[in-house]
């Protein structure tokens, strides 16, 4: 039997008329950029994150890299993040002009915590807390990752955050809806930035992203840079790219928004059972008490990993690696990283399991059988 890692027309395709509709009001609009539709996604997203305000960008790279701007970036600041996740994040820091400091994770959680940033700031900055490598970028930004849809312990982060003058960041790119102490992700730092990329939890027909923020401040800077850092079509005031969401996939997630958290519950549904069915010898990402997570992946450790990818391909169970490589060890900056061993062993360790909204109860028990045996 075929198992597919993802199945995207499982959730988009009984959406099709719905969608159809929503781009035809687009087209007949005749406002393609920056109109209704980016502005009333702004409002329900902002809702639906238990947020004041949220702001429509192209993607959930520009979400970071304009969030910290946004948020006082200067050029060669250091903005501590976990070496395991997405490398986009680290890309985002980049183009922001930052200077990423690697922490390393959990674990078990496979998350950054309290415990893991001490050790990055006492291990790689001097007494005024400035970086030591590629001479002393002050660190002045913690930007946790909810990684796989697994919420961060926020209140550690914000409390060690708040003692060390770091400004706090989220990338809940992978966590629509998770939350941390009953309060959502992407609510505890000055900024959260969500992707909106066709696989997440809630996942456009294209790119876009998201930043939510309470700070009127912080809006006013994202809406300037998100447009060039023009105020308008005639004046540059700041720094800025080009990154607006589009009217048309505002539409699109307009229809997929009140469907995130009954998604989000198949997931958990999902989770749940491959917890309860797998063997011990696979250990699964361990969640942190009082948070809520939503299960963007579902990840195992495997130390032979590619012999167990290729048995189950052999069944026809496509399987994903999220991440092969610790993002400190990429060859653009591996030689200035220092090493993160919990991270680099999780990289040549985990794979990912078939998990999405609409996915098959054969297929499940066809992988769950398949790593019985
Ligand atoms: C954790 C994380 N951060 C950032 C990003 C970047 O988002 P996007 O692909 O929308 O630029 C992604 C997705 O790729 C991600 O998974």
């Amino acid at each position: 039997m075929k198992v597919p890692f993802n199945d995207l027309s499982r959730v988009n395709v009984p959406l099709s008329r719905e969608i159809a509709a929503a781009v035809d009001r687009v087209v007949r609009s005749g406002a393609y950029i920056l109109g209704e539709e980016v502005d009333a996604f702004e409002g329900e997203f902002a809702r639906f994150a238990l947020s004041r305000f949220s702001v429509g960008v192209a993607s959930g790279t520009d979400a970071i890299t304009l969030s910290l701007w946004a948020c006082g970036l200067r050029p060669g600041d250091a903005v501590v993040v976990p070496a395991l996740t997405a490398n986009p994040t680290v890309v985002a820091i980049d183009r922001a002009g930052g200077v990423p400091l690697f922490a390393d994770v959990d674990p078990e959680t496979y998350l950054m915590t309290a415990a893991t940033v001490n050790v990055a700031l006492r291990e790689q900055c001097d007494q005024a807390g400035a970086r030591m490598r590629s001479g002393g970028h002050p660190v002045r930004f913690l930007l946790p990752v909810h990684l796989y849809g697994a919420p961060c312990a926020m209140d550690a982060l914000c409390e060690l955050a708040a003692e060390r003058g770091l400004t706090v960041i989220e990338d809940a790119a992978q966590a629509h809806g998770a939350s941390w102490g009953g309060r959502p992700v992407g609510t505890w730092g000055k900024a959260g930035c969500f992707s909106f990329y066709p696989t997440k939890n809630l996942g456009a027909l294209g790119d876009g992203g998201a930043v939510v923020t309470d700070d009127p401040g912080i809006v006013e800077r994202l809406r300037l840079q998100r447009f060039y850092g023009q105020r308008n079509r005639v004046r540059q005031d700041a720094l800025g790219l080009n990154s607006r969401l589009d009217e048309i996939q505002a539409a699109i997630l307009r229809v997929k928004l009140p469907r995130v958290e009954a998604w989000n519950r198949e997931r958990v549904r999902l989770a749940d059972k491959y917890r309860a069915a797998l063997p011990a010898r696979y250990p699964v990402q361990a969640l942190p008490e009082g948070g809520k997570p939503v299960h963007h992946l579902f990840v195992i450790r495997a130390p032979e990993r590619a012999s167990l990818r290729q048995g189950l391909a052999a069944r026809g169970i496509e399987t994903g690696v999220h991440y092969e490589v610790a993002a400190n060890r990429h060859p653009i900056r591996a030689a200035t990283s220092p090493a993160c061993p919990v991270s680099e062993r999780l990289a040549g360790e985990v794979v990912s399991l078939p998990l999405y909204p609409g996915m098959r109860a054969d297929g499940q028990d066809e992988v769950i059988a398949a790593l019985l045996e």
